[in-house]
């Protein structure tokens, strides 16, 4: 079965981005992937050590990526760009977590702009060798699309399902499903 990996870049209890990516994970599943959220914010993992190979849960949390066919990543905007939080997993990855792995993005973002956040997670996971796929979602004003778990915007729902539906399409092809 193909497995999609979502992982929450947020900390917040109430988080808007576990919302987006928890429901792009139940599209992914709807088309019959195996889908597993990694909740950055109930998970101890200090920060990244560069002198320390693993750390906390570290290589667990490394290894549920490592053996995903795609994952679907999400973070909060800060400051124009990605959290520390997504950062700091982010950082225990490298090539052979995201090898032949397609990547799909969420952004969500208290204001108007989430356009270079994305761009910045699309960056880094070209660093890392991650297949991201074209289409990608940014929810403006994320608060006012989210009540608790639910993401309430018709088009936002769509716009989440389409990405998981490419991430799947795109896992199985690089792992020869299809
Ligand atoms: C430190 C910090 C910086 C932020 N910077 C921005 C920003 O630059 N632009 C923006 O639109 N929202 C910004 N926000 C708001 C968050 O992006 C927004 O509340 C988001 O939905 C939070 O996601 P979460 O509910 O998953 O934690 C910031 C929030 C924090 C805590």
């Amino acid at each position: 079965m193909t497995r999609i990996v979502g992982v929450c870049g947020s900390r917040r209890a109430e988080s808007t981005t576990r919302a987006a990516i928890a429901h792009a994970l139940d599209a992914a599943a709807d088309v019959g992937a195996e889908p597993d959220l990694l909740d950055l914010g109930t998970v101890d993992l200090p920060l990244y050590h560069p002198d320390r190979d693993e750390q906390g849960e570290s290589a667990a949390l490394c290894a549920r990526v490592r053996s995903a066919h795609g994952v679907i990543l999400g973070s909060p905007v800060y400051h124009g760009s990605y959290s520390s939080t997504f950062r700091n997993f982010h950082d225990y990855c490298g090539k052979s977590e995201y090898e032949n792995t397609a990547v799909g993005l969420v952004a969500t973002a208290g204001g108007g702009s989430y356009g270079p956040a994305l761009e910045h997670m699309r960056s880094t996971v070209r660093g890392v060798h991650g297949w991201t796929v074209p289409e990608q979602v940014g929810l403006r004003k994320a608060s006012r699309k989210v009540e608790g778990d639910r993401i309430v915007d018709a088009d936002t729902r769509e716009r989440l399902e389409r990405v998981a539906r490419q991430v799947v399409w795109a896992a199985e092809r690089l792992h020869g499903r299809e």
